[in-house]
């Protein structure tokens, strides 16, 4: 059955359809919308239309909604794991664990709904500021304009939608090509949950089109978007005023000290690299261990990399699936062989079974080559030898990227020196840089982006800061 745009709380057939495919077997899916521009336009003009709605609705109403969400979510949670697990290829066990987190998500959201605050402010601090009472709210901006990627369909369009409920915003949400049906079915939840006509509007198709249509309409105030550093580098050259957050790619390392017991760590150093097959904005890309325990953490990692089990993303036997396209498979392949030729050695994976791409294990990598430099979203880690954990801070500072870095030490001087000199969004001591849960800020430097999410945090990225004073002289 084809899918249908959803604009203005009806769910509409668009002039224009795309085939999704399966990233798995190449079979397809169904048919999706690829919006036309003036597809784009009602559903922009929908989301102007109800802010209105969405900016007199009581908190505990927002935050009505977004709980009414949560209990269909955990009502429906097989059901959207199923979809990740479909149009994504996540393997179902990765799949049921973004559902989860969704559904917090949402709940953080709900919560925080209820204590967007101002601050009371002393103006008497002044000369000239005496017998004057100040106060400063916060107000919705307007509408937000969402482009998601496909990696977390669901969690990290809930990032976006969440905060913008729950601070009384209107969205018009772009789901990754790869991934709208995920997008669809939380629309049809909210829907269900209570949320407005107009208040979420959902339009696919092409990012030339859909994408460049909410970027530069006027009547949208605010875009956040997660996805690659050349797209946002674009939306943010496109923006012109428009309040821009965006959350981009990293090459994500991990520094190992020497005296960590390695195999209190290991099983975690994988699943940060090989999750979802590595197609994670902070997927452990680079290790640097040090020289004293290299060749054991080494030993040790590409054994339990090998006992990862590739195929069908619905076996819940299943680790590591499809990439999310057949170029992203030859393109990896492209950049094994570039570091091969410049030194590098593959300790296990480096094939491709269809669209799977082994979990590959390189060691000695050049810095200079892509899988090295750039950022990989494919199941690939390079291991490097450290003398000092000096230099390793150096080689991951080394990089266009910084979004989240880890340490693991037993050394608490070299922790608080790591946490001080890594040029990150957010240092990890004893953990991967893979770590996250929903509520902690969220984003990055550099080529990373900027802005952050994790609610309270997006919540002040969609809300301007109004200021009151009231004058009793
Ligand atoms: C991302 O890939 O940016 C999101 C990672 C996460 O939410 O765990």
């Amino acid at each position: 059955m084809k899918k249908q745009l959803f604009i203005n709380g009806e769910w509409i057939n668009s002039q224009n359809y795309t085939t999704l495919v399966s990233p798995y077997t190449g079979e397809p899916i169904t048919e999706i919308p690829a919006a036309t521009a003036e597809e784009v336009d009602r559903a922009i003009e929908a989301a102007y239309q109800a802010r209105g709605i969405m900016a007199k609705m009581p908190a505990h109403q927002r935050a009505n909604i977004l709980e009414n969400l949560c209990r269909l979510l955990e009502q429906r949670s097989d059901e959207a794991a199923r979809i990740i697990a479909l149009e994504a290829a996540k393997p179902i066990t990765t799949a049921k664990a973004e559902v989860a987190r969704t559904i917090q998500t949402y709940k953080f959201a709900a919560e925080e709904a209820k204590r967007i605050h101002g601050e009371t402010l002393p103006l008497d601090a002044a000369p000239g500021g005496e017998g004057r009472v100040a106060y400063t709210v916060r107000e919705p901006i307007g509408v937000v304009g969402a482009i998601t990627p496909f990696n977390f369909p669901m969690n990290l369009v809930a990032h976006k939608l969440g905060p913008a409920i729950a601070s009384g915003n209107t969205i018009v949400l772009k789901p990754a090509t790869q991934t709208p049906l995920s997008a669809f079915f939380v629309a049809e939840l909210l829907q269900e949950a209570g949320l407005p006509a107009g208040a979420l509007n959902v339009v696919t198709g092409s990012g030339g089109v859909v994408g460049d249509r909410i970027v530069t309409d006027e009547r949208v105030s605010k875009i956040t978007f997660t996805g690659s550093p050349a797209v946002g580098i674009g939306i943010r050259n496109k923006a012109g005023l428009k309040r821009v957050t965006l959350e981009l790619g990293s090459n994500a390392a991990v520094i190992v000290d020497k005296g960590v017991n390695i195999d209190k760590i290991i099983s975690r150093c994988v699943t940060g690299a090989f999750a979802f097959q590595g197609q994670v904005c902070i997927s452990l890309q680079r290790a640097y261990v040090h020289e004293e325990i290299y060749d054991e953490f080494v030993e040790k990692f590409v054994a339990a990399t090998e006992r990862l089990k590739a195929g069908d993303p619905l076996d819940p036997a299943t680790d590591v699936s499809a990439l999310i396209t057949p170029g992203d498979v030859q393109r990896s392949l492209d950049w094994i062989a570039e570091a091969k030729q410049n030194g590098a050695k593959v300790a296990t994976g480096g094939t491709a079974q269809g669209n799977i791409l082994l979990p590959t294990v390189l060691l000695d990598v050049d810095p200079a080559v892509k899988v090295s430099c750039q950022e990989v979203f494919a199941p690939i880690v390079l291991i490097n030898k450290v003398k000092t954990v000096d230099e390793a801070i150096e080689q991951v500072n080394d990089s266009r990227y910084g979004l989240q870095a880890g340490i693991y030490t037993e050394n608490v001087h070299t922790a608080f020196d790591a946490a001080e000199r890594l040029h990150v969004g957010g240092v990890m001591i004893n953990d991967i840089p893979t770590f996250r849960v929903d509520h902690m800020p969220y984003g990055g430097v550099k080529e990373s982006g900027f802005g952050r999410e994790g609610l309270k945090y997006a919540i002040e990225e969609m809300t301007e800061l109004k200021l009151v004073v009231f004058n009793r002289n």
